[in-house]
């Protein structure tokens, strides 16, 4: 799939923001449908997709941005553009307090697991989870009649497994990051930039699990 590029455009900086920030695009606007009155949970705020959704959320207006993370070590981690950091130890105290026992509209789940329950309890009326990935590795199973019972949605999305069916949607929210990122609306990260011939070396620092949010390989 190929997408125009304005003229000086920071190559690396949008190569590094296109597939968290085409999923967190179709997930906020085409599925969730998020409008400025709705509250946004984001579980996994600290990571690549959620702070890609969190930053954008917050851009496109919605009401409140909060982030979820799994430590207090990973509230630097979260992006500044939420509006309330809370603790995945206290989501469903915090989220009471938060949104006056109301719930959230949207949840972006990215991690599954006991958060995905605990989440999906906590959506308000007619409130949208929607279902991105499995971090934890623990897949928690939804019942339907609480998602009837609930007034609540649960959408699912993966942008590889879909992209070669809708290519005209994946484009729309293509254009649209880059715009944003171009013209610095949407303030994603710089990542960081390695030559093609040290490929082994970004390896080797995923699977350290010490590499940093986002590397891109440049090719002379
Ligand atoms: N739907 C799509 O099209 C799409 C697109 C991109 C990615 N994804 C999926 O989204 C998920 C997250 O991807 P990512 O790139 O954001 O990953 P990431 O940068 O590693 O972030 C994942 C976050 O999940 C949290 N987490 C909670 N429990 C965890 C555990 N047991 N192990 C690791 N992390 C845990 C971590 O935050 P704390 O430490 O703060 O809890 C971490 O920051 C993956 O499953 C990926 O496949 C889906």
């Amino acid at each position: 799939m190929a997408a125009p590029i304005p003229e000086g455009a920071d190559l690396a900086r949008i190569a590094a923001a296109l597939v968290n920030g085409v999923t967190a695009w179709l997930a906020l606007h085409d599925l969730a449908r998020l409008s400025a009155h709705d509250d946004v949970v984001v579980l996994g705020s600290s990571g690549g997709l959620g702070g890609a959704v969190c930053r954008l959320a917050a851009v496109h207006p919605a009401r409140r941005v909060i982030g979820v993370v799994g430590s207090a070590a990973k509230r630097p981690s979260a992006p500044a553009e939420c509006t309330a950091v809370v603790l995945a130890e206290d989501f469903e105290s915090s989220i009471d307090r938060l949104t006056g026992g109301r719930g959230a509209d949207i949840v972006i789940d990215p991690v599954g697991g006991r958060l995905r329950r605990q989440a999906f309890d906590r959506l308000a009326p007619f409130g949208r989870l929607l279902v991105l990935g499995n971090a934890s590795g623990e897949d928690t199973p939804l019942s339907g009649d609480s998602i009837w019972l609930g007034s609540s949605s649960v959408i699912g999305l993966s942008v590889g497994g879909v992209a070669h069916l809708v290519p005209g949607k994946v484009s729309e929210a293509t254009a649209a990051i880059v715009d944003l990122v171009h013209s610095g609306v949407l303030n994603e990260p710089a990542p960081a930039v390695l030559p093609l011939e040290r490929a082994a070396r970004a390896h080797t620092e995923l699977e350290n699990r010490t590499a940093p949010p986002k590397t891109v390989l440049k090719v002379r």
